[in-house]
């Protein structure tokens, strides 16, 4: 299309739906509608000096495989300006959104911090760790009542990814409940705006944290096991700080995600029985399930890249070191290659062209964990609860960037 359409300048002004977006109660219940508006402001840029922002599924897709962007930490001192000044007086400890974190290093320290772990997460060595979420699965639901009702999020979807990650990084399962506690704490650091007290909990929770790991670490030294995190340890190639930064990434990106892929999927279905009909009828339909709802809701919405030269975009001259917003739930609601794009349809047959995972040197390296757990999950909650109902209103998670439901109450009917 060629015109500077999807390339916003963020204005933070009360009432401006960018502002909305990132940090309103619209922006945390229902993101789309701003987003359109967003959208449709197109044919021009919007200068502010803060940010541009982009919901175009081409432009974000470019962005995020374009070596001239790269990313900087979550925690900005230019978007969390009211608390520069303080953020700047304490020491940061090592954490999952600054470096040395993969998720905020560019080429080559980021490569160097990726490749010792990918292995582990290649759809091969994913497809083995299947029987494994088969069991812990199983176990969930064994411990639901018969008929009756739980709170689908504490009691099913948040606990599937929790255990499965902690198993893999080697984390006895008595320390699942800590992290978390932790990860509550430290996700608000990846939304823009974080107040004070928010940022300090959440320091002081990485404190905790890197002590624990610390002690772990040292453990594993001694006596490594057959886990991620002592193949890392027993390697040698990285310092403390690193394994500290990898592994509280690896958990906290393991498991704060797909809570929600769970989740958002089954209040995604509930609202379109007809879809949970199909998948019903025909349990081979259940990764178009979880594809199409990677598009529909996905679990991030947003990510930024920075541009490293000035770089000319869409027309638009853009110097370097501006922050760029990508709108991932933006560029899968993109109506130029998504038709009708606010219907949940597990027959789309491009839903995989979403971009959830990101794209690009980033993309998730979860993803395909990601797929697996939800397929698996859903499936067997819906294998055993076929007549699983919503019982009110879920409770979104107080979050912008991770969008999904913190409650879910649900009548799970009588088992199959
Ligand atoms: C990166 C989404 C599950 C590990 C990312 C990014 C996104 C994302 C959007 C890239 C951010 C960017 O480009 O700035 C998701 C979603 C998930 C999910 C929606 C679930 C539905 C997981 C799981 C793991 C994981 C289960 C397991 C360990 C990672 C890691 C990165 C990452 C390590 C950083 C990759 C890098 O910087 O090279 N994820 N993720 N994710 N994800 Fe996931």
């Amino acid at each position: 299309h060629g015109a500077p359409r999807a390339v916003l300048r963020w204005q933070v002004r009360r009432g401006d739906p960018f502002a909305t977006l990132l940090s309103g109660h619209q922006g945390l219940h229902d993101p789309y509608p701003l987003i359109d508006e967003l959208r449709g402001r197109g044919g021009g840029v919007i200068k502010t000096p803060v940010s541009l922002a982009t919901f175009d599924h081409a432009q974000v897709r470019a962005i995020l495989r374009d070596p001239r962007f790269g990313v900087r930490p979550a925690i900005d001192a230019e978007l969390l300006a009211p608390w520069r000044k303080l953020a700047e007086r304490v020491t940061v400890p090592p954490n999952p959104v600054e470096p040395p974190s993969m998720l905020v290093l560019d080429p080559p320290e980021h490569t160097r911090m990726r490749k010792p772990v990918a292995s582990a997460f290649t759809p091969r060595a994913i497809a083995r760790l299947r029987e494994r979420v088969e069991v812990v699965t199983a176990e969930l639901l064994a411990a639901m009542p018969a008929h009756g009702s739980v709170d689908l999020i504490t009691d099913f979807a948040a606990r599937v990814p929790i255990a499965i990650i902690a198993d893999m990084l080697g984390f006895p399962p008595a320390d699942r409940e800590r992290f978390l506690h932790w990860g509550d704490k430290v996700t608000p650091l990846l939304d823009i705006g974080t107040s004070w007290r928010t940022y300090r909990a959440a320091m002081s929770a990485i404190e905790d944290m890197d002590a624990y790991l610390a002690d772990h670490i040292a453990t594993l030294r001694r006596a490594p096991g057959e886990d991620i995190l002592s193949t890392l340890v027993s390697s040698g190639d990285l310092s403390l700080r690193e394994l500290q930064a990898g592994a509280s990434l690896l958990m906290g990106a393991g498991f704060e995600t797909t809570v929600n892929l769970i989740g958002n999927a089954v209040a995604a279905l509930s609202a379109h029985p007809d879809q949970l009909a199909l998948a019903q009828q025909d349990h081979e339909r259940w990764p178009d399930v979880v594809e199409e709802t990677l598009r529909f809701d996905p679990p991030v919405q947003t990510t930024a890249r920075q541009t490293l030269e000035d770089v000319d975009l869409d027309g638009v001259r853009v110097r370097a070191n501006r922050t760029i917003i990508l709108s991932l739930a933006g560029a899968n609601r993109d109506p130029a290659v998504f038709p009708d794009p606010h219907r949940f349809d597990i027959d789309r047959r491009n839903a995989k062209d979403h971009v959830a995972f990101s794209s690009g040197v980033h993309s998730c390296l979860g993803a395909s964990l990601a797929r697996m757990e939800a397929v698996h999950a859903l499936r067997a909650l819906y294998t055993r609860y076929p007549n699983l109902r919503l019982r009110g209103e879920p409770v979104r998670r107080n979050l912008f960037t991770l969008h999904g439901f913190e409650h879910m109450p649900v009548d799970l009917g009588p088992v199959a």
